[in-house]
Order: structure tokens, then C-alpha cells, then sequence
């Protein structure tokens, strides 16, 4: 009987729904500890680190959910990307505060009378924000961000709310900007000193790479924060999100094409979905196998491939020497091989090839293709899909 399949369980690119949200139960036990102190009246700061990919989105949208329904904050989640200066964060704010619908229905509601002002004509796809207002009134809302946050909590206050949950998330271009630190540090402290603190959880979602970016516009910035690691998920977490995910479709899937998927994923989440989706897309069965699951793995490599491989790697990397230098590293090591060795590598390239090895691996890392190993030149590749999507294109002889 074929498939009926009209749209994949899996979630590529963006922060997953709660009830498919896998694992990470260390890292929620912390932040709850956290969401527990604010909602007994406290302030918490936390930056949430991990690689690009890893889940700190996620794992901050699913304690928002927690945050709401446990603890009786109420969350507002903020995607900086993009944003460069205070004023910009201002406009975010206001933008998802009033775009986030709360789990609780009248918290959303006191938000947008609040922020009426803000919200256009209205529509049956939800709210219509008002842009040119918002942009306009950034400016003041920067030098007033706390008074802006007392003046939500209390709001929602009478209806039984405890506090507030402000993530800030992708904080990696604002990080750049020194008036950042110098505003999340007057935020904390301000609150700390005021006469009436707001019980408040500030969590930043960022590579660790920015705390210290942060530390080196202001110093006292390193006193802030707790810092949760977020890291590869283990072989159970993985095969446990494999396994729910797939069942909720209605799939079974068996023990070889598991732990091929996990070989593949590495327990990276942006892997792991990539190669659920494609393999949900191949297979012609509710139970999934081995070949399935290759077939489905070797699809999600060309996904990466042509998405971002082609396109960015190997465009940059277009000078005829630096390919030449990849396509006998790749043909020269076998399929999954994760090392490069510059000891191994050198004697196979030519003079000429040779001199420009050290700049290509530098070029490589700067595109997070691979990263230094514990050796002196040694070089792993960051992930086994990228791998193998360039095993599959200079085998083949391209
Ligand atoms: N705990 C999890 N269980 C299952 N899938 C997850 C989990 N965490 C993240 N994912 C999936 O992994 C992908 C990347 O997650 P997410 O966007 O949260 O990472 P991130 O660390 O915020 O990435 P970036 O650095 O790009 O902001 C998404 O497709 C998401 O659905
Ligand atoms: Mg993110």
C-alpha cells in the first residue's frame, strides 16, 4: 500500500515544538533551577553556549514553555540576528513580545493591549505589526528597557504571574557592539539595586566565542552569568528522538538504520533532523531499514552539498590549486575519514600546491568545514554529512 505522506514529522531550521523536544534533561534541570529562584521573587542570568546548531534555540523555547505553565512567568523570546545596536534590540523586543503568542492565552492578550499602539490593522493571520511606530519609538524604549519589563510584569501580575523569562537569542552580531555589554550590565545591576527588583530570568543563547567578546567590551560582564553547555546528544538521546519521531508518523524503524543515522548525525540536532526528514521522504514503507536509511543519509549530504557546500565552500575555494588541494585529501582517505593530517597530505601535493596548504586549512576553518585537532596539524572535519557529500562529488570524479 503506498505512503500517504503529507508533511514531515521532522524540523528543519528552526526550534521544534516542545512534545518532539529530545534529551538535554541536565541542561533543563539548571535552567529550572533558575525559572524556581525568579518565580520565588529573584533575578537569574544564564548564557546558554554551544556551536552553531547544537539547540540552545530549541532547548530556550522549551523551557519557555516550562517557565509558563510551572512556574508562571511569562516569556518573551527575542531573535537578534541581524540586530547591531541597542536601538535595534529595542525593536526586536517590542516586535516579539507582541508576536510571541504566551501558553496562556490572557498574558498574550494584557501584552497587546499593552502594546496596542504597535499593532496595525488587524488580520485573520494573526497580528499585523506596526513597524514604522515601533522604529520610532525604539530610541526611548532603550534608555527605558527595565521600566519596560516592570511595566509587563505588572500587567500580568494580578492574573497570577510571578516574573518574567527574557531570552535573548542569537546574540552574535549585537555581541560586536560594546553599548551591549555596558546595557546588559546596567540591566542586571539596575534591577539588582532597584526598590522593587523584577523577578527576572535573562538568558543569552550565543556561541561561547561571544560571552568573551562581551567580557572584552566590559570586563564585569564575566560576573554575570552562569554558563549552560550545550553539546553533541548522546547515542540514547538521539535514537529516542529518532524512534518518538518517527512513531509519530507512524513509522517503525529498526536497530541498523538507527545507529546508521546516529553514525551520520553524531547527535548534532540540525543533522539529526536534516537526515529524519530525508529519509522520511524516501521511504516507501512505514518501517524503515538499513537501506532506507542510507538512501536517506546520502540524500540529506546533498542537501548540504548543494545548499551550502557548492555554494559557499567551494566558491570560495574555486582558485584551481586550493580544489586540487581538497580533491586529493578526499580521494586520498577513505569515505568517513574525520582527520586530516598535514604529515600525510603534504608529500601527495606539488610545490606549488604545497605552499598554499596552510592558508586552504585555514580558509576550511574560517568556513567551519573542519577545526584543529589536539596536534599540530591535524584537522578534523566538523561534520560526517559534509564529509561524505564530498566523498560522494571527487569520487565520482568531479
Ligand atoms: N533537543 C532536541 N531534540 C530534537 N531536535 C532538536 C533538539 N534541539 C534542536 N533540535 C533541532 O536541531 C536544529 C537546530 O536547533 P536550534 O536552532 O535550536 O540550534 P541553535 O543552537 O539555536 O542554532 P544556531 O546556532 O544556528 O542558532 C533544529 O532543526 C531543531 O529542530
Ligand atoms: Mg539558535
Amino acid at each position: 500500500m503506498a505512503l500517504i505522506k503529507d508533511s514531515s514529522p521532522f524540523y528543519t531550521g528552526r526550534p521544534l515544538p516542545h512534545e518532539l523536544f529530545t534529551g538535554r534533561e541536565e541542561q533543563i534541570r539548571s535552567i529550572e533551577r533558575a525559572l524556581k529562584q525568579v518565580s520565588a521573587g529573584k533575578q537569574q542570568a544564564i548564557f546558554l553556549t554551544g556551536e552553531f546548531g547544537i539547540g540552545k534555540s530549541s532547548l530556550a523555547h522549551a523551557t519557555r514553555y516550562i517557565a509558563e505553565s510551572k512556574y508562571d512567568l511569562i516569556g518573551i523570546h527575542v531573535m537578534l540576528g541581524g540586530a547591531k545596536t541597542l536601538d535595534d534590540l529595542s525593536e526586536r523586543t517590542l516586535e516579539y513580545a507582541l508576536s510571541n503568542e504566551a501558553y496562556k492565552p490572557k498574558n498574550t492578550e494584557k501584552m497587546r493591549d499593552m502594546l496596542s499602539k504597535y499593532i496595525g490593522q488587524q488580520s485573520v493571520l494573526g497580528i499585523n505589526i506596526n513597524f514604522d511606530q515601533l522604529k520610532a519609538d525604539a530610541p526611548t524604549l532603550s534608555k527605558g528597557f527595565l521600566p519596560f519589563l516592570k511595566e509587563i510584569y505588572k500587567r500580568v501580575k494580578g492574573d497570577g504571574a510571578k516574573g518574567v523569562y527574557l531570552i535573548l537569542d542569537e546574540v552574535n552580531g549585537i555581541t560586536k557592539n560594546p553599548d551591549f555589554a555596558h546595557f546588559i550590565k546596567t540591566l542586571v545591576d539596575g534591577n539588582a539595586l532597584s526598590s522593587d527588583p523584577l523577578p527576572l530570568l535573562l538568558l543569552l543563547c550565543g556561541v561561547k566565542e561571544r560571552r568573551e567578546e562581551m567580557i572584552a567590551h566590559h570586563k564585569p560582564v564575566d560576573r554575570i552569568f552562569d554558563i549552560i553547555d550545550v553539546q553533541a546528544m548522546s547515542e540514547e538521546e538521539v535514537n529516542l528522538f529518532f524512534t518518538k519521531t518517527f512513531s509519530k508518523a507512524g513509522y517503525t524503524i529498526n536497530d541498523r538504520a538507527l545507529n546508521l543515522m546516529y553514525f551520520y548525525s553524531q547527535g548534532y540536532p540540525r543533522a539529526m533532523n536534516l537526515i529524519g526528514d530525508n529519509v522520511f521522504w524516501k521511504a516507501e514503507t512505514a518501517d524503515i531499514d538499513y537501506e532506507v536509511a542510507l538512501y536517506g543519509v546520502i540524500a540529506a549530504a546533498n542537501e548540504i552539498g548543494s545548499k551550502f557546500i557548492d555554494s559557499q565552500v567551494l566558491k570560495t575555494i574555486e582558485s584551481a590549486n586550493y580544489k586540487s588541494i581538497l580533491k586529493k585529501i578526499v580521494k586520498n582517505t577513505s569515505m568517513n575519514e574525520m582527520e586530516i593530517n598535514k604529515k600525510e597530505i603534504l608529500p601527495l601535493l606539488t610545490p606549488n600546491e604545497n605552499s598554499k596548504f596552510n592558508n586552504f586549512m585555514q580558509k576550511l576553518k574560517k568556513l567551519a568545514v573542519v577545526r584543529s585537532g589536539s596536534e599540530q596539524g591535524e584537522y578534523i572535519f566538523n561534520d560526517r554529512l559534509t564529509r561524505l557529500y564530498l566523498s560522494m562529488k571527487f569520487y565520482s570524479g568531479h
